[in-house]
């Protein structure tokens, strides 16, 4: 039964983009709107799961019956999840995570005076993989965000950091992504499975995708 066939399921799910301090008063980000990640949230909610979102800022507000926990850094984020991966049976990481942050960031606001300054950066820890590779870990959920051969990079990145499912959408070209209300995604599994997902408004995409992740989840042992 669609309303309850994740009954009771604990669902850890990252939402958002980070922000990498530089100063107090600037940061590194994206364009991550959250939207898609929220409908998610809401989607398996209302088919009977426990959500807690790890959330990045941004102006969506949470949506009835789900946990928020803010927060702004990868750094922060990371933290935050890993507190709480080993009580979960799904982790899905929706988060628009900055890959790079500032080796350090400033105490005071930058002043500008040289025509031209150099910001340096660090790896950010990749969280989803880093919650995949638990010694046992949930069931796990990524999304792959490209502007080319999406199933390809889709496939690699499934396998890399050893996903349950990955869903991947094509950005930049056409409708669909970030900001927007309306998405496609491809959704690959282990094994060679997929399932296509048409270009419809997101809180569809996030029904369909619900379906999706809940089916997968009831078939987890037996690939
Ligand atoms: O490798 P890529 O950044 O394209 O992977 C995207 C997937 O990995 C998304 O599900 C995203 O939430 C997650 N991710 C993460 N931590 C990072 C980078 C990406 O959890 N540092």
């Amino acid at each position: 039964d669609a309303r309850t066939d994740l009954a009771g399921r604990r669902v850890l799910m990252t939402v958002g983009p980070t922000r990498e301090a530089i100063d107090p008063v600037r940061f590194i980000g994206n364009r991550s709107s959250g939207k898609m990640g929220y409908a998610l949230a809401e989607a398996l909610r209302a088919r009977g799961a426990r959500v807690t979102l790890i959330a990045g800022p941004t102006s969506a507000s949470a949506p009835v019956g789900i946990n928020r926990v803010d927060v702004e850094s990868a750094l922060e984020m990371e933290a935050a999840v890993m507190a709480r991966a080993a009580d979960c049976d799904l982790f899905v990481a929706t988060a628009a995570v900055a890959d790079y942050r500032p080796v350090c960031a400033a105490d005071s606001k930058l002043k500008k005076s040289a025509d031209e300054m150099t910001l340096r950066l660090v790896r950010n820890p990749d969280i989803l993989a880093r919650v995949a590779a638990l010694p046992t870990p949930p069931f796990t959920v990524g999304f792959a965000a490209e502007t080319e051969d999406p199933e390809g990079y889709a496939r690699g990145k499934l396998a890399a950091k050893r996903l349950s499912l990955i869903a991947a959408n094509r950005v930049g070209a056409g409708p669909g992504g970030f900001e927007s209300d309306e998405n496609a995604l491809l959704c690959l599994w282990p094994d060679g499975g997929r399932r296509e997902l048409p270009l419809m408004s997101k809180p569809a995409l996030a029904k369909a995708l619900a379906d999706l992740i809940a089916e997968r989840y009831a078939k987890r042992d037996a690939t």
